[in-house]
């Protein structure tokens, strides 16, 4: 049986000296609008302002943006040295739009790494080819690693329902998702369940984006809010969660939506196992502990104001990490495109991620 169609969150487009085209995932569900980034601004804003949002996507989006900041050389005329000096600084500023997903400053140095193999007379052109065919390669290889997630995740799914946290779909990645994925597949394969999904305050990606992906697919869905999810697991009703993440530490540490947390602390307190997904270009071994993932804080407006209606009078002031970090002893277990790294340990992590 030929699997549904997934949404796509993000593409190239050649039209008009190309363009990155950008799903506006802060209209939907309502809308469903494409915005077209020609120059970097439009790129760093939209990351930064989760119209494109999700690890794997917002690092696919950061391999397009050192096209367009080859775009911007080509149509500035730059020399082949100030036009490689100019993609170089637009790519530290494209790393930067976000701070903790791994996988944008994974992406962009993976692009950083292709020029290198370029000759110093390369023209902006020349610079513009490498760096398309380094971001769609990304892009390809994270739908391959989405389906390979997907698979894995969906094997080690327990039978019963199940819930999920922010979005980690086809709107997150540049295939089929991640935790998404995984229910999707086993879905997909016949099995049937009920999918939870915490509404993920402040921006409501499980509500806005979660349930909407669900809903093309004629899956059930039941959003709750994030405060109702100790009272889910103690029903019973539950047979597993399951997450992606933006950053995962050489022990496991693991940086997920704000929320991930407490849902982990539920699930370990009422016996229900606690499953990350998430590709390899989420891992940073380069850090130990989780304490040591930069958390971006976001906006106040965004708690004070949810959607644009004020909620909490003037002069309050608010606490508003996007991110928070589950310590690796409260995992059952991480799905990668490898297979599933159980226990969580720095030995697994480092086996299952080693080349082979
Ligand atoms: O702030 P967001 O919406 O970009 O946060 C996204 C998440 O936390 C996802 O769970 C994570 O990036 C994994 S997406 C496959």
């Amino acid at each position: 049986m030929t699997p549904p169609a997934v949404p796509v969150s993000l593409r190239w487009s050649d039209e008009a000296g190309g363009r990155l085209e950008i799903l506006d995932q802060t209209l939907l569900p309502g809308r469903l609008a494409w915005i077209g980034c020609r120059d970097v601004d439009a790129v760093v804003e939209a990351i930064r302002s989760l119209r494109v949002r999700g690890a794997p996507a917002i690092g696919i989006a950061g391999g397009y943006g050192l096209v367009v900041a080859a775009g911007e050389a080509i149509r500035d005329r730059l020399d082949p040295d100030a036009s490689r000096a100019h993609v170089l600084a637009q790519a530290a500023r494209l790393a930067a739009a976000r701070p903790t997903a791994v996988n944008l400053r994974w992406a962009v140095d993976r692009g950083v790494a292709a020029l290198e193999t370029l000759s110093s007379t390369g023209t902006a052109a020349d610079l513009q080819a490498t760096l398309l065919g380094e971001a769609r390669a990304i892009h390809d290889e994270d739908r391959r690693l989405c389906d390979a997630i997907g698979r894995h995740g969906a094997a080690i799914l327990p039978d019963g329902d199940v819930l999920t946290h922010c979005n980690t779909g086809a709107l997150a990645t540049g295939g089929a998702g991640t935790a998404l994925a995984a229910i999707t597949t086993a879905w997909d394969q016949g099995r049937r369940f009920r999918v939870y999904t915490d509404e993920t305050r402040p921006l409501l990606q499980g509500a806005r984006l979660t349930a909407w992906e669900l809903g093309q697919r004629g899956i059930p869905v039941t959003v709750l809010v994030d405060a109702a999810a100790g009272h889910l697991l103690a029903s019973g009703r539950v047979g597993a969660v399951i997450v992606g993440a933006d950053r995962i530490t050489a022990c496991g540490d693991t940086a997920n939506k704000i929320g991930t947390y407490s849902l982990a602390v539920l699930a370990a307190a009422h016996a229900v196992p606690f499953f990350v997904a998430a590709p390899s270009s989420t891992f940073d071994l380069s850090i130990e502990s989780g304490t040591e993932i930069p958390i971006e804080e976001r906006d106040a407006a965004e708690v004070l104001a949810p959607l644009g209606v004020r909620a909490a009078p003037a002069g309050a002031t608010a606490f508003n990490p996007a991110f928070d970090v589950t310590p690796a002893r409260l995992i059952r277990g991480i799905v990668t495109e490898r297979g599933v790294i159980a226990p969580v340990t720095r030995e697994t992590i480092v086996r299952t991620l080693s080349p082979a």
